[in-house]
């Protein structure tokens, strides 16, 4: 449909009707209603049965029978029989359900990111989805925060190639094409930062914070294309971001150039009331209209007040224009008015959900993702003799994370089962009650029965974590240490003798530290997904050689968080001398448990002899690395950047690119980065991106704190040229 038939359409809606195309409800709200005895929210937000009829997008729906039935029953009623949106969150899968974005992040690995979102893609448009509210480019430093599992980490780099690589296996070319669905990148802005990492806190930093750290993976979403943005639920310099004139009008639209769909978040723009920075809808609504957004979400303001706004003058029909125009635009991209089913097709359905190839995508992505934090040779298990399993986490499909969509726990395989399948009767269990025995509740009994029915193991696992429940929104915690049994069981192994390997599953990075010692090897296994425990046994039995690497540092304790790799030097640098005046704690080192990039091999690597070549004005490092052990295996070679003195502080180490590269035993390779303007650049204070001519500390490494460090001069570009 061309652009002209957009605005006669536009042209021809009243009022009302665009208030309902700008406002999206979830179906038990509109379409399961019952019109003459509206009740709750719908009564609280006064929607009248006709504007019901002519709502614009859907919330959460899904299965393409249901959807070819929810759109024709509403083509056939609405007056301009313009297509409804379905939309919903498939985060990290529809049925078939990949390692939580945390996890994939730590596979350092875009490509495969891509191919896991493009099957996720398929198995949600064949039933009859259009838009995901995913990714989430939210950068996280405080794993108190629950939602740190929808986010690919701690680095604005590596989140954002992740965020691009999403949105490209989401949308493809176009996200018209069959098997394909449009990508909303979200929470805009900063919403990975809440004071205290208290669910839906306030947000609080300055401008360069903003744009050094937390900015550029919405960025990179947006310049692989994501058709959406949502807005966030917090504040950004004291102002809601659904309403925040910075964020949406100067930073997303004019100067990102973004001229698709912004989204609110489930009643932000009602929630400008509780914010008190409107004091009653009617403000709510002309805050939300000036700062340009298209689409409230579960919330009834738009259509409730935009037609009082209007006749108060307080808004202009053109500002209501520009968005009926852009959420029919995204209509018509998605190819809905030629055909608004899409994809939706029960046949397809059948055959792309769940299938052998997207279980294969699932365990490739859960096998890269599982990051070996420790290991004292008890990984890989040896071909002989008895390997105990116990845990909450050793017999139960639950290991798919929050968010899981349709995933199916009950179906998904268990570590025992993967397990058993692959050591047979050598495999014994004990405790592995799913986490009925997980809270604080004493059970020594249980914890010594476990530990005699395990006592012909010279191994044992131990599969422990956090509840699922205990992740993603709404799940801020205080203590991130494992549970008292949990912990106990550890130790009763421990003192009785065994060689305990941890697996962890989690979808933060918990305090490890109170029995990191008593463990002889500890795997990450995160919230693996539907393939995950066939992924963990490949990497415990060997058949896999670990390659994850941390996307998120792992704290001491919990007083130490936030801690993250990529700080700000301060006055008083801890490195500089040996006294107390210095940056630090009295009773705690200031570096993480576990760093940013770090994670082991079942071989080992070197990397160094960094050269930097300055050959036909290119800028380039190189560096040697090495398989010098004696198996096969993927690293990652990791390129940090410091700028040595600069007009405004910068990190002391920046992540600009990454290698993944896979080495036969005895294989060396060279590693080749172009260090390119951008990569040397920052907004300063005048909030302009330049770069300054003057030293850089240019580093290579395995992760992102054992690095060999080359310093050079770049100078400005008339001397560079003389
Ligand atoms: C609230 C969450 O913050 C957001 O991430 C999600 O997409 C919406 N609800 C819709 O479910």
């Amino acid at each position: 449909m061309d652009r002209n038939r957009i605005l006669e359409l536009t042209a021809d809606m009243t009022l009302e009707e665009k208030a309902m195309q700008m406002t999206q409800l979830s179906p038990d709200m509109f379409y399961h209603r019952c019109p003459s005895n509206l009740t709750g929210p719908l009564r609280e937000w006064r929607f009248e049965d006709e504007q019901l009829q002519e709502i614009g997008s859907v919330l959460g729906p899904s299965g393409a029978a249901y959807l070819r039935k929810l759109q024709e029953d509403y083509l056939e009623t609405s007056r301009q029989k313009i297509p409804l949106l379905f939309m919903s969150d498939v985060i990290h899968g529809y049925v078939t359900i990949m390692p939580i974005p945390l996890a994939q992040g730590c596979t350092f690995n875009p490509k495969l990111c891509e191919e896991a979102a493009e099957a996720v893609a398929r198995e949600a448009s064949a039933a009859g989805l259009h838009v995901t509210f995913s990714p989430m480019a939210d950068l996280v430093r405080d794993p108190r925060w629950g939602r740190v599992m929808e986010s690919c980490g701690e680095d604005p780099c590596l989140n954002g190639r992740m965020a691009a690589a999403m949105v490209r296996g989401y949308q493809g070319e176009d996200p018209a094409d069959k098997g394909r669905i449009a990508a909303c990148v979200k929470h805009f802005a900063a919403y990975g930062q809440p004071e205290g990492g208290r669910e839906y806190n306030t947000v609080d930093m300055s401008r360069g914070v903003l744009r050094d750290f937390y900015l550029p993976a919405y960025r990179e979403a947006i310049k692989a294309k994501a058709a959406l943005v949502m807005t966030s639920f917090n504040t950004v310099e004291r102002v809601p971001a659904s309403c925040s004139k910075l964020l949406l009008r100067r930073i997303l639209r004019q100067e990102w150039g973004f001229d698709g769909v912004v989204i609110s978040d489930y009643a932000a723009v009602e929630e400008l009331m509780n914010h008190s920075v409107a004091a009653d809808a009617l403000e709510a609504g002309e805050k939300s209209i000036h700062a340009g957004m298209d689409i409230e979400m579960m919330s009834g303001v738009y259509a409730g007040s935009l037609k009082t706004l209007l006749e108060q003058g307080r808004i202009t029909e053109s500002e209501i224009d520009e968005c009926v125009i852009r959420i029919l635009e995204l209509k018509n991209k998605l190819g809905l008015f030629e055909n608004p089913w899409k994809d939706a097709d029960e046949q397809e359905e059948k055959k792309v959900i769940y299938c052998r190839e997207h279980l294969e995508t699932a365990r490739k992505a859960a096998r890269e993702s599982m990051v070996l934090l420790k290991n004292q040779g008890a990984l890989p298990l040896s071909d002989s003799g008895q390997v105990g399993l116990a845990g909450p986490f050793a017999c139960t499909g639950n290991l798919l994370g929050g968010w899981h969509c349709e995933g199916r726990p009950e179906n998904t395989r268990t570590l025992g089962e993967a397990l058993e399948e692959k050591l047979g009767g050598r495999l014994v269990t004990a405790m592995t009650q799913p986490f009925s025995w997980g809270g604080d509740r004493d059970v020594p009994d249980m914890v010594e029965e476990a530990a005699l029915g395990l006592k012909d193991c010279e191994v044992c696992i131990v599969a422990a974590g956090e509840p699922e429940w205990e992740t993603g929104e709404a799940s801020s915690k205080t203590n991130l240490r494992l549970s008292k049994n949990q912990e106990k069981l550890i130790h009763a192994l421990h003192e009785a003798g065994k060689r305990v390997v941890l697996v962890l599953f989690s979808g933060r990075p918990l305090e490890i530290g109170p029995v990191l010692e008593e463990c002889d090897a500890v795997l990450q296994a995160w919230f693996p997904g539907s393939a995950g425990a066939d992924a963990a046994a490949d990497i415990l039995c060997g058949d896999y050689n670990p390659s994850g690497r941390l996307s998120m540092s792992f704290p001491r304790n919990v007083g130490q968080i936030p801690v993250y790799y990529n700080y700000y030097n301060t006055g008083r640098p801890a490195e500089a001398k040996a006294d107390s005046y210095v940056t630090g704690y009295r009773d705690c080192p200031n570096s993480p448990l576990f760093p940013f990039g770090y994670g082991l091999s079942y071989t080992d690597f070197t990397c160094g002899g960094l050269e930097i070549s300055r050959e036909g004005g290119k800028l380039q490092a190189f560096v040697r690395v090495r398989n010098t052990g004696k198996r096969s295996g993927k690293t990652v070679v990791q390129l940090y950047i410091r700028d040595v003195s600069a007009s405004v502080v910068r990190p002391m180490k920046e992540l600009k690119d990454f290698r993944k590269v896979f080495l036969e035993p005895g294989e060396e390779i060279r590693v080749e980065f172009t260090i390119t303007e951008d990569m040397l650049s920052f907004y300063n204070e005048e909030e302009k991106w330049v770069w300054e001519p003057g030293e850089f500390d240019i580093m290579t490494g395995l992760d992102s704190e054992q690095v060999e460090t080359r310093r050079i001069v770049v100078p400005a570009q008339a001397d560079r040229e003389a």
